[in-house]
């Protein structure tokens, strides 16, 4: 059908949106996230193969600036701190092989946002998911500081969140969702504790995500999006039950989002594109094995090349 990845026109995309970062509608509207999207564009050209299109010093010079004195990151300078932007700053530096910037036990005090359930808070606020699990134990892995928390609480309390359907909600009774599995299973995986799950339940439960059009949905009766390619192929890989969906259809329905004159993939087939659903595209099509794309790790979302550099110390 010639549907193909345009890997040059989403780099274009991608460094189109950092180049206008101050006057871009998307940036202006994604200014408190801009740490985020800094991962989900960053990764993007790495897994694309074209990292070295940006300035990696002014990148690190940026982050450095996002952090507070509590040793968390805000979604921009001058921004209150909060783990969903300290796990992309830790993330991005990895991208860049710059970690040893960090002073790693400053970072690494986000362990005190674990609550005595095992369970933790996003900050200082105090609400708790399962998102935060996730978060704290992928940064704290990441940093080599898991000893800083109490490893077997938080494994609890992540078990406490599963369903009779095998999924995971944010908190203990929450419906399963895609996303939340991911972060249970991801932090399972991380700890070395995915024994907890039931593979086959679960792994039923995210393969009938699969709908028609070959998209994947995050829960039953919702409309598919290409996000959740991301967080349910990446659940059936760490559980090894990725044969159970249909890969070739999936491929097809992700291709079909791209904007294939301005580069950028969507949420669905003709909606409008975003660095979001750009990043989690690609990532869901480099799960897949798509040829020319690096290779990224379902538990980590980083290239497996940095994930090795981390672990292996190559
Ligand atoms: C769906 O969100 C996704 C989630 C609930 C999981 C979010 C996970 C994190 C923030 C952890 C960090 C992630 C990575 C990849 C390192 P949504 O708000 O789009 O859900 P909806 O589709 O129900 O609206
Ligand atoms: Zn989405």
């Amino acid at each position: 059908m010639g549907l193909e990845l345009k890997m040059e026109k989403h780099v274009k995309y991608i460094l189109s949106i950092e180049k206008k970062n101050d006057d871009a509608f998307e940036s202006v509207v994604m200014e408190h996230l801009r740490l985020n999207g800094a991962y989900w564009g960053l990764t993007t050209l790495d897994v694309l193969g074209k990292l070295d299109a940006v300035d990696q010093d002014k990148v690190v010079s940026w982050v450095l600036q996002c952090q507070h004195e509590s040793g968390g990151f805000g979604g921009n300078i001058g921004h209150d701190p909060h783990l969903l932007y300290t796990l992309s700053a830790i993330q991005v530096l990895a991208l860049f092989d710059k970690i040893d910037v960090l002073d790693v036990e400053k970072v690494a005090d986000i362990a005190s946002l674990q609550n005595e359930d095992g369970s933790f808070s996003g900050d200082m606020w105090g609400e708790v998911d399962t998102r935060f699990s996730y978060i704290a134990i992928c940064s704290l892995a990441l940093l080599h500081r898991l000893d800083k928390i109490n490893v077997e609480r938080a494994v609890k309390y992540i078990v406490s969140c599963k369903n009779l359907d095998g999924g995971f909600g944010c908190t203990p009774g929450g419906e399963s969702h895609a996303g939340q599995i991911f972060c249970c299973v991801g932090a399972l995986a991380i700890t070395g504790s995915l024994h907890h799950v039931d593979k086959d339940l679960l792994g039923w439960w995210l393969c009938e995500r699969q709908v028609k059009s070959g998209g994947l949905n995050g829960r039953p009766e919702k409309l598919p999006d290409v996000c959740y390619s991301w967080w349910v192929l990446s659940s059936l890989i760490m559980i090894d039950r990725v044969h159970w969906i249909d890969k070739e259809k999936l491929v097809e329905f992700i291709l079909n989002c791209q904007d294939k004159e301005n580069g950028g993939i969507s949420d669905r087939p003709d909606d409008a594109v975003d660095v979001f659903h750009t990043y989690f595209g690609v990532a869901g099509l480099s799960l897949l094995e798509y040829p020319g794309l690096k290779a990224i790790d379902p538990a980590y979302a980083l290239p497996v090349d940095v994930v090795n550099r981390i672990f292996v110390g190559k």
